[in-house]
């Protein structure tokens, strides 16, 4: 019931930002180049952080903009973009979405990521599965030669340029091909429904991949830090995700280059 009320209302976020031209709104700057804000991010966090408080009104909040970082706790916590995919929406790419976790006592229990554009919406409960629009999903099983490889670069990140094109291109050489959406919680959505063999970004936020880590999980595959090592939820971190094979290879990768 509770997971059921977390959805409908995600939907009715994704409808928010479905169907609006970002030019009806004002675009603000943040800290870095390229990095944007519009009226429509702070609406959609202002309507599900209001409607999670009247689910769970002694639930912790880590979200994206107004600085609502509160810390994860011992108790429920949600973790929202409210538009993951910003550039793409002011430029009406229509790949942007809203991703909502929900962790307990630092855990993450339940996920969801919403694409209004194409009603895509991925669910995940701790243990049992992974799911797009009620079907069950799950991560490639094959190698990178096998798949696509994606990745991902915000120009306000730009001090590890080099580094990320370098694994792209290589990447790029032991796949299909190589992809960047411009929406991360998108792209590790579809780490776990094969689409994406892996992901690849270089500081990401919680917000960014709480919901799709649990999704990713659920449906078999890894999602780590670039290291091997596990995530955080309460800090950032540089992801690596994909099915378990071609995890394996794209960190066999990484190591050889750095
Ligand atoms: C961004 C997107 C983008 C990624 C950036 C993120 P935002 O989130 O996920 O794909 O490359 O690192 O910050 O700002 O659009 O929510
Ligand atoms: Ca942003
Ligand atoms: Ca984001
Ligand atoms: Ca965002």
């Amino acid at each position: 019931m509770l997971y059921e009320e977390i959805i409908k209302n995600v939907k009715l976020a994704g409808g928010m930002i479905n169907n609006t031209a970002a030019s009806e709104s004002e675009i603000y700057n943040k800290e870095g180049f390229s990095n944007f804000v519009t009226d429509y991010d702070k609406k959609v966090q202002d309507f599900l952080v209001r409607k999670m408080k009247e689910l769970l009104p002694d639930a912790a909040f880590l979200a994206e903009e107004n600085e609502i970082q509160q810390s994860l706790g011992k108790g429920d916590c949600f973790i929202i973009d409210p538009i993951d995919g910003t550039t793409n929406f002011i430029f009406d790419y229509k790949n942007s979405c809203i991703s909502l976790g929900l962790a307990k006592r630092g855990e993450m229990v339940f996920g969801v990521v919403y694409n209004p554009y194409t009603e895509e919406l991925y669910t995940a409960e701790k243990g049992h599965g992974a799911y797009r629009n009620g079907n069950r999903i799950h991560c490639s099983t094959k190698g990178l030669e096998e798949n696509i490889a994606a990745f991902g670069c915000a120009r306000y990140n730009s001090d590890d340029t080099d580094l990320i094109f370098d694994f792209a291109k290589c990447l790029y050489l032991h796949s299909l091909g190589v992809r960047n959406g411009g929406s991360s919680a998108i792209d590790l959505c579809r780490v776990a429904s094969g689409s994406n063999g892996i992901y690849v970004e270089l500081l990401l936020q919680p917000w960014d991949y709480a919901a799709a880590s649990l999704i990713i999980n659920e449906a078999g595959g890894k999602i780590t830090q670039i290291d091997g090592s596990k995530i955080f939820l309460d800090k950032p971190c540089s992801i690596l995700a994909g099915g378990s094979i071609c995890w394996e290879e794209s960190l066999e990768l990484w190591k050889s280059l750095i």
